[in-house]
């Protein structure tokens, strides 16, 4: 029923316009991508917008419960949904079942939340002239939020915005990618069953500069939450005007690895935080900096260890690698690629393609100037660079556009507390990879890589307003 149509009050509407939904690995297509029109978008959130006038008024107990019901039928569930997600993203099985784990806690983190929005009670008193006055606040829901997600993670990236707005009772448009439509659809009956309202979830699909005009700019619409490009994130905030915004945009997430860390402990590690997902991760390792000591036996396990990975059909349990989101992508990454070799780098291990995708390729003799080290790479590719002191190797993750996660592997308390103080990111994770997130904990970043953040208590402040009250105890 969900294929093809968008999900306006509470019922399937079928769009005039549709593009193909191609599987990224076989290249098939299986199905149709309705493409929503202005006029839909803004009827969506009008919907939304009456929804939030009831939804507003459920208790927190009430809004707890709905997403307890959620978290039940997803855990039903989670086989077969990870299986559509896997097939629309190529996304291998394994890391789409690790995926619907994250994307449970994420919901149940949420219904907890829902009990826990607090106020504060403010000493009026302690300024001067105020006295005979009690004063607090409470956190307000804020009405229609405007959700574009992206396909990386189709499940738990939307649960990062539906459950904190959800906790709070707001109300929600979501606009997925075009690419992961179905991981998105597929909510709308979960939620209806749990018994959200209808128009509480308002899902449209359809090209996203069309649409994110009116997402952006509608009346109604209080907040916007985008995970996505740079550039797009940058435009959206162009236009929000006054509105609240978060945005999760990119990064070429870095790590150190200084002397005296077991390398046979932390390979295993480094090589899954390089190449999950193919890399299509904004807190994918892409730039490892190994202290000169240990570089060459670091490079040397490392490119052993990525040649065990296995490419192939996201939907069989050994696959660990598959296919790029689309065949543009290959081509982009293959031009950065030759780029980075006519310039001089090194393939340790890798730098195969198909049409649709790429092997898992590790670079050494790279500079800071190409491609592949400085811009985001979303892409199975990291490179390992050598350096001499630890403060070398922060300027060196610092000299980046971007800061989401970085990460150091040390035994040395001292160089760990050291790098936290001097690295320019949103978290600064000791003794693991850069790509580490759990979702209940404060995740964005600094300079080009975003603005606010997520993690469920996180952002279910950036979801409502505080309000503050204050009461004269008498008339005198
Ligand atoms: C992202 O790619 O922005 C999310 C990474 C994650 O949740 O692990």
């Amino acid at each position: 029923m969900m294929d093809g149509h968008i999900w306006i009050n509470g019922a399937w509407e079928k769009t005039t316009n549709f593009t193909e939904l191609i599987a990224p690995y076989t290249g098939k297509v299986i199905g149709n991508v309705a493409k929503a029109t202005k006029e839909d978008v803004q009827r969506a959130i009008e919907g939304a917008e009456i929804a939030f006038s009831s939804f507003k008024k459920w208790t927190a107990y009430d809004r707890a419960e709905l997403l307890y019901k959620v978290v039940e039928i997803l855990r039903e569930r989670k086989e077969e949904l990870a299986r559509i997600l896997s097939e629309e993203a190529g996304k291998p099985l394994k890391a789409a079942r690790a995926e619907y784990d994250r994307t449970i806690a994420t919901y149940q983190f949420s219904a907890e939340a829902a009990k826990q929005i607090q106020g504060e009670t403010i000493p009026m008193d302690a300024a001067p002239g105020a006295g005979g006055r009690i004063g607090w606040t409470r956190r307000e829901a804020i009405g229609v939020v405007s959700a574009i997600s992206p396909f990386n993670f189709p499940a738990n990236l939307i649960a990062h915005k539906l459950g904190p707005a959800f906790a709070v009772g707001n109300t929600v448009v979501l606009k997925p990618s075009s690419a992961t439509p179905r991981s998105a659809l597929v909510l709308a009956e979960i939620f209806k069953q749990a018994g959200l309202p209808d128009g509480a979830l308002q899902i449209v699909t359809g090209s996203g500069s069309e649409l994110s005009e009116v997402l952006t700019t509608h009346p109604a619409v209080k907040k916007v939450t985008f995970t996505g490009s740079v550039p797009v994130g940058l435009s959206i905030k162009e236009k929000i005007g006054l509105r609240k915004i978060t945005l999760e945009l990119g990064s070429n997430s870095a790590l150190i690895v200084e002397p005296g860390v077991p390398l046979n402990k932390i390979i295993k590690r480094c090589v899954d935080g390089a190449f999950g997902f193919a890399g299509q991760v904004c807190i994918s390792l892409q730039r490892i900096y190994v202290q000169e000591s240990i570089y060459t036996e670091f490079v040397q396990l490392f490119t052993e260890e990525t040649r065990n990975l296995i490419v192939g059909d996201p939907l069989n349990e050994t696959t660990d690698i598959s296919a790029m989101i689309n065949p543009k992508e290959v081509s982009r990454i293959r031009e950065w690629i030759e780029e980075a070799i006519e310039q001089g780098a090194n393939v340790a291990t890798g730098g195969d393609f198909t049409e649709r995708t790429m092997s898992p390729t590790v670079l050494t003799n790279v500079t800071k100037e190409m491609s592949v080290v400085c811009k985001e790479v979303f892409a199975p590719i990291v490179s390992v660079l050598p350096y001499k002191n630890l403060n070398e190797a922060i300027d060196l993750v610092n000299d980046s556009d971007f800061g989401l996660n970085a990460g150091i592997f040390t035994p040395n308390i001292m160089d760990a507390m050291h790098a936290t103080n001097e690295i320019q990111a949103g978290a600064v994770i000791i003794n693991d990879i850069p790509t580490f997130r759990i979702d209940n904990m404060p995740y964005g970043g600094v300079k080009m890589s975003g603005y606010g953040r997520e993690g469920v208590k996180y952002a279910v402040e950036e979801m409502t307003e505080l309000k503050l009250i204050s009461m004269k105890t008498s008339f005198d």
